[in-house]
């Protein structure tokens, strides 16, 4: 399926183009409390309400959702009697808007997690995304994660991938310098780990490589909060995302939960403290490559990266990543004895089997020792 991708641009007219081709009359409106900062947006909306279109907000959630939000927010949208979904903030809002559109049409309340299970019956509710940061990539990608009894759930469907995608440089304007940063790092590691994938396609390389590309061209304007800069950024993370919805993402991801959930650090912060650690040492050891392609064909791959990078090779690629994290200024967190214990034997092995070189749990330990 063919993402369209639309723009702010002549006051949202393709908002409305959207809004009226779709016949919307009813809108639950999926957002999180970035929605408070978008001033332009804001006021359109104004001015779609005054056409006559009924937007219900949706904003009862959490950053890492609830199943039980997801259920709330179906029930909201059959009382209403919604026609239309709109998700606006970072990857949880449109994670749960996903879910909202899956979870739609299936029979019961959700009562006891029955909606996990279930099988889904696709529906064509209209789902629009814009996201109001640039790093998940989650309005791209087959996958949500909610929370069911204090487990990840990993929510796949293709069909609720929203089929049209808002970017607005705008709403990025006020984000956090540290949120900025870390999402941006978020979508290069995205790129990044899905190039190297097993799974990676010539497909999913041509968006991680101009992925990749976007991200060192409009690196410097978004962090100096150029409209330029933000609309690029965003492109970048919408690559990011489709190259990781063919590729999935491979050990930095696999790593930096624990990071997260130790230390408290962003994911995208967590994600480039283990990827900058991650690439030198696979450049040392192609020879347990165990991608199916050869160990000359990962040697290609790193280098290619690092050329997408702006790089010679990928020596170079490696030490550019660790340049890019030093000048971001994100910190390191200093772990202890007990905390490397933990984090040794916290890694998901499928995900590591995504990883094109060999990991053991020794290399592992002593990979975290670096990275922290
Ligand atoms: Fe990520």
């Amino acid at each position: 399926m063919e993402q369209r991708i639309i723009t702010h641009s002549h006051n949202y007219k393709d908002l409305d183009d959207w809004i009226k081709t779709n016949g919307c009359k009813k809108l639950l409106m999926v957002c999180d409390g970035s929605i408070a900062y978008q001033e332009a947006f804001n006021n359109h909306l104004d001015e779609i309400i005054k056409t006559g279109v009924e937007i219900i907000r949706f904003q009862d959630f959490q950053s890492n959702p609830l199943y039980e939000n997801v259920v709330n927010g179906v029930r909201l949208c059959r009382a209403k009697n919604c026609d239309s979904i709109i998700a606006v903030g970072g990857g949880s809002a449109i994670d749960v808007a996903k879910c909202i559109k899956l979870y739609g049409n299936l029979l019961g309340d959700g009562e006891n997690g029955s909606w996990l299970n279930a099988e889904y019956v696709e529906n064509n509710i209209p789902f629009l995304a814009m996201p109001t940061t640039a790093g998940t990539g989650s309005e791209a990608t087959r996958y949500a994660v909610i929370y069911y009894e204090g487990k990840k759930q990993s929510i796949t469907s293709e069909s609720f991938i929203p089929k049209t995608v808002l970017m607005d440089p705008d709403t990025l304007k006020t984000l956090p310098d540290y949120h900025k940063k870390a999402t941006m790092c978020d979508a290069l590691c995205h790129a990044i780990e899905s190039y190297w994938s097993v799974n990676s396609t010539d497909e999913s390389k041509e968006y991680s490589k101009k992925a990749i590309q976007a991200v060192m061209e409009h690196m410097e304007g978004y962090l100096n909060n150029t409209e330029n800069g933000r609309g690029g950024m965003l492109r970048a993370a919408n690559m990011a995302g489709k190259a990781i919805n063919i590729s999935q993402t491979t050990a930095g991801h696999a790593m930096c939960y624990k990071i997260t959930s130790l230390f408290g650090c962003a994911h995208g912060h967590a994600a480039i403290l283990c990827d900058r650690v991650l690439f030198p040492w696979m450049v040392k050891n192609t020879d347990k490559c165990i991608d199916p392609r050869g160990e000359e064909y990962m040697k290609k791959t790193l280098d290619e990266i690092g050329q997408a990078m702006g790089c010679k090779n990928a020596s170079e690629g490696a030490v550019k990543l660790v340049q890019i994290f030093d000048d971001l200024g994100l910190e390191v967190p200093v772990a202890t004895d007990e905390q490397f214990e933990e984090l040794k034997t916290s890694v998901n092995p499928v995900r590591l089997k995504n990883h094109p070189i060999a990991l053991d749990v020794e290399t592992i330990d002593r990979l975290y020792h670096d990275v922290l």
